[in-house]
């Protein structure tokens, strides 16, 4: 199979970060066509620096990124720098990029990629808030169909929340942006807590990504050792939490992950719940299927995954 060309969406985050790098380490499986950055856990302006940051990284000053949108669609933007740190990619020591950004809009970036690519071959990879995909959905409805298929990260049922008692961050930050891609009828895959929270970077796995004596292993350990503190305090889980790099290790190996298709809505008018992702597990209504929502992965897959297609960075 020819490698799937994507566009991931994101806001990083040091998870977001392993996500990009897991990307960049699969050409034969991904094609990269562009980032583009959103506010989220951090503001945009720190965003769209650490992916660039992260593409440096891998040695790749080539790959474009965009910045997209500076706020969620109707709320003022929430930020997560009690997880990620005030930089977002808290932890090592880094250099400010030096690559550019691109001079584009991202919402612009998505419209003209789906436009221009064959219809039904491009898949969009959001990690963040779903403010950028909704953006392009609304300004330019028609590329909504030529969207192949949407793998993102975002939600809980089981987990029920990590922002609030009742919504996961990506989909409280934007629950109107989600609710316009929930709704697009574009095929879609969800990433939520559920899976995310079985994806631990324990302290053997930390070990293995020090081991490969890279400055890729090296700044991935150090953002995983930096991020854990969080998790381990709230949940006292083993390590952190890679919610982001699931999606990604999703399209090289689908197979590593399982879930069900199902109805899935977003709340948007209740204080209390806002940003819940209603998920109907158990199929108790009639309202039509809309997402494969995945609840299990086999983490040493992933995590073999991961260090493999990291170690050839
Ligand atoms: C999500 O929120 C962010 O903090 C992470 O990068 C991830 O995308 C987890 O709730
Ligand atoms: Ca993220």
């Amino acid at each position: 199979m020819p490698p799937r060309k994507i566009i991931i969406d994101t806001d990083p985050g040091q998870d977001d970060a392993i996500a990009i790098l897991l990307a960049l380490g699969s050409p034969d499986d991904i094609t990269l066509l562009g980032i583009t950055a959103v506010a989220g856990n951090v503001p945009l302006s720190l965003t769209e620096k650490n992916a660039r940051i992260v593409c440096e990284l891998a040695g790749r000053t080539d790959m474009k990124v965009f910045a997209g949108c500076d706020a969620p669609l109707k709320r003022k933007l929430v930020t997560a720098e009690h997880v990620h740190g005030k930089t977002g990619l808290d932890g090592p020591v880094m250099d400010d990029p030096t690559m550019p950004l691109q001079d584009q809009h991202g919402v612009d970036f998505l419209i003209e990629t789906l436009r221009a690519e064959p219809s039904g071959s491009v898949t969009l990879c959001p990690i963040g808030p779903l403010t950028n995909i909704a953006a392009a959905f609304q300004k330019a409805p028609d590329v909504v169909e030529r969207v192949q298929e949407i793998v993102l990260m975002g939600g809980a049922y089981f987990q029920v929340g990590n922002i609030t008692p009742a919504a996961e961050f990506n989909i409280y930050v934007d629950p109107e942006a989600a609710k316009i891609v929930f709704g697009a009828g574009v095929p879609l895959v969800v990433m939520p807590l559920d899976v995310t929270h079985k994806a631990l970077a324990t302290k053997s796995r930390v070990d293995a990504f020090r081991n490969m004596n890279t400055k890729v292993g090296d700044m991935v350990s150090a953002w995983t050792s930096f991020f854990e503190r969080f998790d381990k305090e709230k949940y006292g889980s083993a390590g952190a939490p890679l919610h982001d790099p699931c999606t990604i290790a999703y399209l090289i190996q689908p197979d590593l992950f399982k879930g069900r298709h199902i109805n899935v809505e977003i709340e948007t008018t209740s204080d209390l719940t806002l940003g819940m992702t209603v998920a109907d597990w158990w199929r108790v209504t009639d309202r039509p299927a809309n997402a494969t929502f995945m609840n299990d992965l086999d983490a040493d897959g992933f995590f073999a995954l991961l260090t493999e297609r990291l170690a050839r960075l």
